[in-house]
């Protein structure tokens, strides 16, 4: 039954889209056509830029899904590394594939000479955001055959794996860098989270509850459908940029302390809350000052109108993962008292503000000892495989386009140009 739009004199109809999780859409391809008219959508509140078969979200019921598994389920019983071949590949692995495309990542164990270099010239408190995306950028200079408008199936698996591993590999020197310490070469025996902690930090025997802690962190990370940062990957994939300038932007819009940065903004907030020894009552009355310019940061988000599914289980693994390791953290107090205030709080209550994916997450990668600067870098490796799940599908959409949202015009209409001496 499609929608009836009556506009002036004019009634049109509109189709309407049914996804096949029963999202419904009204497809306006042809507004403009037929009416002369545009839709108005700041910040895209409630428009759906494209159709897609890789990750459903249910906002209002706290549902996640990767190709129609619940993140539950491939967080429990999967890796990061076959959850990446799921997004990519639309299906989970045969044995084979997978131990292929784990081989394939794990060539990929070192950066062209000028890359290294490169990492070396940052200030050693440049953020290592800014590190990996300049020369996630710069890589391109050094793989001409990928730099072509229409990558060949072949070479799409190439780059897909071949930024997997050297993704990992900058990270982990970009850190190096920053201790001021000599890099590590990557060790092809380790699995991909040992083998970046055995970066990081030069020891081998890497305990399996850290790694399987952090590959965890991954596998929740791997793709969240139109964020921001994926969208910035479909629009500067769309125009047919080089997927290392693409995986750049994303890197670059990741980065924000609305989206990916949060990660480090919450524990940055955590901490503040911690050492200015004004409780959370305190902190949380602040966040309701309109004026104070606060927020409680890993709190609300543009879809979860309930529980971010990602917030639950990385907070049981948190008690795991600390008592495991016997760390205690009263960061982790502070972010559960925290929690217990504002989720009965009528402000959060009735903006319908629940922790999300980076409520906890740091205080995870804090106790694995990574530093908080690096926490978005994590998130970085986390979701590069849904970034390029999501270039490959547009890329091979048929027909696709180059992005390009339309606006309205609200300026100045009529001037006249003036000489300089009569302004
Ligand atoms: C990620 O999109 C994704 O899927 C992202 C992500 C992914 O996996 O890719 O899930 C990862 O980015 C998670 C979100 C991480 N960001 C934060 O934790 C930063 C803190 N949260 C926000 O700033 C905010 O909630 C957003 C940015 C996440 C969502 O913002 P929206 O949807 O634009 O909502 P809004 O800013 O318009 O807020 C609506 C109301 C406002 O109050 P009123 O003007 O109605 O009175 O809620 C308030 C906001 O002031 N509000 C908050 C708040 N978040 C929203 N108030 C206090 N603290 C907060 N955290």
């Amino acid at each position: 039954m499609p929608a009836k739009l009556i506009l002036e004199d004019k009634t049109i109809e509109l189709p309407i889209f049914v996804g096949t999780e029963g999202e419904k859409a009204v497809d306006v391809t042809k507004l403009r056509a037929e009416t002369g008219y545009v839709t108005l959508d700041s910040g895209y509140m409630d428009t759906g830029a494209c159709t897609s078969a890789i990750t459903f979200l249910d906002g209002e019921q706290g549902i996640l899904k990767y190709r129609g598994y619940s993140i539950e389920e491939i967080a429990e019983k999967s890796n990061f590394i076959e959850a990446s071949y799921l997004v990519i590949h639309g299906r989970l692995p045969k044995e084979d594939e997978l131990k292929k495309f784990q081989a394939k990542i794990a060539s990929y164990d070192d950066v062209p000479q000028g890359i290294k270099e490169m990492i070396k010239i940052f200030p050693k408190d440049a953020h290592p955001m800014g590190i990996l995306s300049s020369n996630m950028s710069a890589l391109s200079a050094y793989y001409p055959d990928l730099l072509v408008q229409d990558l060949s199936p072949e070479q799409k698996e190439t780059v897909m794996a071949q930024l997997m591993g050297q993704l990992k590999v900058m990270a982990a020197y970009a850190y190096r860098h920053q201790q001021g310490k000599e890099y590590i070469k990557s060790d092809k025996n380790l699995d991909y989270c040992s083998d970046f902690i055995y970066m990081m930090t030069g020891n081998k025997n890497v305990d399996k509850e850290v790694a399987k802690a952090l590959d965890i962190l991954l596998v929740l990370h791997v793709d969240h459908e139109q964020n921001c940062s994926t969208s910035t990957v479909r629009m500067v994939g769309s125009s047919k940029a080089n997927m290392f300038a693409t995986i750049s932007a994303g890197i670059d819009a990741l980065w924000g302390p609305l989206h990916g940065g949060a990660n480090q903004a919450v524990l940055e907030m955590l901490e503040e809350i911690k050492d200015s020894g004004k409780g959370y009552k305190d902190f949380l009355a602040e966040v309701k000052d309109k004026n104070s310019g606060s927020r409680l940061m890993g709190f609300g988000h543009r879809v979860y109108k309930n529980f971010d599914p990602r917030a639950k289980i990385i907070k049981v693994a948190c008690d795991s993962v600390l008592a495991k390791l016997g760390v205690q953290d009263p960061l982790l107090d502070i972010a559960k008292g925290l929690e217990e205030v504002a989720l009965k709080d009528e402000y959060f209550v009735s903006r319908k503000l629940y922790p999300n994916v980076d409520f906890y997450s740091g205080i995870i990668y804090r106790a694995l000892g990574i530093p908080t600067n690096m926490f978005t870098v994590m998130f970085a490796m986390g979701r590069l495989p849904g970034w390029m799940a999501q270039w490959k599908e547009m890329v091979e959409q048929p027909g696709f386009k180059i992005c390009r949202p339309r606006q309205i015009y609200v300026g100045e209409t009529t001037n006249k140009y003036k000489d300089i001496k009569s302004r």
